[in-house]
């Protein structure tokens, strides 16, 4: 199990002790944490899983392939150099205390 810390756009933090190997959206779905919907269930075809990704993280990260950078292009909330479509991030031990920030917006 790795922790991860989902904070809302107004600040709200919420502590969610995710499986290894599930995806930071489904963690996300599976705890009802508000604002990452996952509508396509995690074949990064709905682009209601956008999320900012805690900087001091982003190198452990797989680089985004090409599905998710087009997907990127699609959500409601402005792009920023930290972001990931929450369903391609997969959880791993070193992602251990890992901020996710919610934008205030999916689509
Ligand atoms: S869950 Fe649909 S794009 Fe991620």
């Amino acid at each position: 199990m790795t922790n991860l810390i989902y904070v809302q756009p107004n600040g709200v933090r919420l502590e969610v002790e995710a499986p290894d190997g599930m995806t930071v959206m489904q963690a996300a779905v599976d705890t009802a944490v508000e604002g990452i919907i996952g509508a396509c269930a995690g074949s990064c075809a709905c682009g209601t899983c956008h999320v900012y990704i805690d900087e001091r993280y982003t190198s452990l990260l797989p680089p985004i392939s090409t599905e998710e950078d087009n997907k990127l292009d699609e959500v409601a909330a402005p792009v920023k150099r930290n972001s990931r479509m929450a369903c391609r991030v997969v959880v791993t031990p070193r992602l251990d205390g890992m901020v996710v920030h919610i934008p205030t917006t999916q689509g």
